[in-house]
């Protein structure tokens, strides 16, 4: 790793210990972080809306806070992302960024554009669905809501970026990792534009969505994330270039050959043809063994490195993480990925039970790694290890996230469960089984429970941030270095 500059004193924030690409991520790593915390309180508000219907009826509707819940989600670890990314360039390639002065432009706009667009959103709640609308206010499309002039604004956002990274890399030099990631982000970009076609069919909009949404989440992004968790191996470990690398190739290849056809999962019940019952069910079962991948190949780094390790908080959430994919992704989607039981599950709470862990799992843990990262290098590479000054509050924070998000998400099992038993099979999907379901009790306990379990994860929110902001601050020892490590 580059000697850190012209080190300020140990242990204070100073942007000269920085990088050119990793003083633009930790600006993308703030926003980030603000958008985390717009995402937790208007799920907070969503959720209490379950319990209590009317609340802030026509100030902040239902349909507006849910929106804005998950679209922050969305853009906070796109933000989380292209971040780290920028943070990992330059030790990749080995020269400075090419183009920098563009990416710090680029960066601004983007940020503004989000701004635009929430504001938007808050402003004008209700009206017309026509063809104004969709280019200024909302497109409509779960997730990806962002109107046309904002779709097309992103669009030129990431073709910068794409410049950015891919210049560099070809500049300096390929890495294995670098090489995959350059891939992966023309896949990653290239299908927004499948979310973004006009089509007054509710079936085709339906199936050109899921190319965004399911080749993002179960392709590009999880091949993203297994870069991501490939260079953070190596930072807090020491682990050889040769074997995560090796790793990636396999989890890679692995996780489009199962995938890219997994999509089928989501054409079950949209008008497509009946063929999608069986390619959906069975490459989407494959689906969790590169996860299973991923796990064995964290633990077994940790393990051969006898956890000594440069960055204890940055390391425990690249295993969060490893577990939180497999069992967010890989397990709850596969408790209801088969077409015999989807049918029975489809579109309840178990859904949502099955997103929050699976978003929170497989991205949100490795994005909260890279904060970790910066922080450390953004002090002067300080110390991170063990007997760190006031660990406590990485340490309670990553408690009560976890101990949150698993809460919530057992909560909406019990409520997705309820709804799959009582609405589908007792009553046979009917109109009013739907309102039965709604109101037992089961399912309105689970409502409870999420309430309660969001307030314990909007607390670890909290540590997380104070901890992110004095984390190393009081600390004057310097980093293990990795020559350490690898005689450990
Ligand atoms: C990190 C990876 C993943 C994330 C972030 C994720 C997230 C989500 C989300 C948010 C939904 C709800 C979409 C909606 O609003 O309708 C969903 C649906 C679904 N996911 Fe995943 N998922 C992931 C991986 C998987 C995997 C590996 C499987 C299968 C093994 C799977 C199976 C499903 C199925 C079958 C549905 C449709 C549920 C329904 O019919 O209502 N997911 N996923
Ligand atoms: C304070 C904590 C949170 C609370 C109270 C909360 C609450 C909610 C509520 C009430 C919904 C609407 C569910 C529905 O329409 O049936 C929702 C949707 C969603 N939330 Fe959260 N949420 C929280 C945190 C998170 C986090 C941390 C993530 C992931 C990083 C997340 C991801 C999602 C996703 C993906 C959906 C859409 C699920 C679907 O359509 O199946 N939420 N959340
Ligand atoms: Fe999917």
């Amino acid at each position: 790793m580059a000697a850190p500059g012209t080190v300020a004193k140990l242990g204070k924030l100073d942007l000269a210990n920085l990088n050119g690409g990793q003083k633009l991520a930790v600006k993308y790593f703030t926003v980030a972080l603000i958008l985390f915390g717009a995402q937790i309180l208007f799920g907070l508000l969503a959720g209490i809306q379950y319990l209590k219907p009317d609340f802030l009826f026509g100030v902040m509707d239902f349909s507006v806070n849910r929106m804005v819940h998950i679209n922050a989600m969305v853009v906070w670890l796109l933000f989380g992302f292209i971040g780290s990314v920028y943070w990992l360039l330059e030790d990749e390639a080995g020269i400075p960024v090419v183009g920098l002065g563009l990416g710090n432009v680029i960066f601004w706009i983007f940020t503004l554009a989000v701004a635009v667009v929430v504001v938007v959103y808050l402003l004008i709640q209700v009206g017309p669905g026509n063809h104004s609308t969709r280019w200024l206010i909302i497109e409509g499309r779960e997730y990806i809501e962002a109107p046309r002039w904002a779709d097309i604004g992103i669009v030129v956002c990431v073709l910068a970026f794409f410049y950015n990274v891919a210049a560099t890399f070809t500049k300096g030099r390929y890495t294995g990792v670098g090489g995959v990631l350059v891939l992966d982000l023309i896949a990653l970009f290239g299908l927004y534009l499948a979310g973004m076609f006009y089509t007054p069919n509710i079936s085709i909009d339906q199936y050109w969505w899921w190319w965004v949404i399911h080749l993002w989440v179960e392709a590009t992004w999880e091949v993203l994330v297994g870069c991501l968790m490939a260079y953070g191996l190596m930072q807090t470990l020491g682990v050889r270039r040769k074997i995560v690398e090796t790793w990636l190739y396999i989890e890679v290849a692995l996780m489009f050959g199962s995938g890219i056809l997994g999509l089928g999962h989501h054409y079950f019940w949209i008008g497509t043809p009946e063929y999608w019952f069986t390619i959906g069910g069975f490459f989407s079962a494959l689906e969790p063994i590169p996860l299973v991948a991923m796990v064995v190949h964290s633990v077994f780094d940790a393990g051969a490195h006898k956890m000594k390790n440069t960055n204890h908080p940055a390391l425990g959430w690249i295993i969060v993480h490893a577990f939180g994919n497999f069992f967010g992704a890989g397990v709850w989607g596969f408790m209801h990925t088969l077409p015999q039981i989807n049918l029975y599950t489809h579109g309840t709470q178990w859904t949502a039970s099955h997103g929050h862990l699976a978003f929170f799992g497989a991205y949100v843990t490795i994005v909260i790694a890279f904060f970790y990262l910066g922080l450390q290098k953004w002090r002067g590479n300080v110390w991170m290890s063990g007997g760190l000054i006031g660990a406590w509050k990485w340490k309670w924070a990553m408690v009560l996230l976890n101990v949150g998000m698993i809460g919530m998400v057992m909560a909406m099992l019990i409520s997705g469960y309820e709804q799959s038993q009582i609405e589908r099979a007792i009553e046979g999907s009917t109109w009013s089984g739907y309102f039965i379901a709604q109101s037992h009790p089961w399912f309105v306990q689970g409502n409870w429970w999420r309430q309660v379990f969001g307030c314990v994860f909007a607390t670890g929110f909290v540590l997380l941030v104070w901890d992110l902001l004095t984390i190393g601050r009081d600390e004057k020892r310097p980093a293990i270095a990795h020559g350490e490590l690898a005689t450990a």
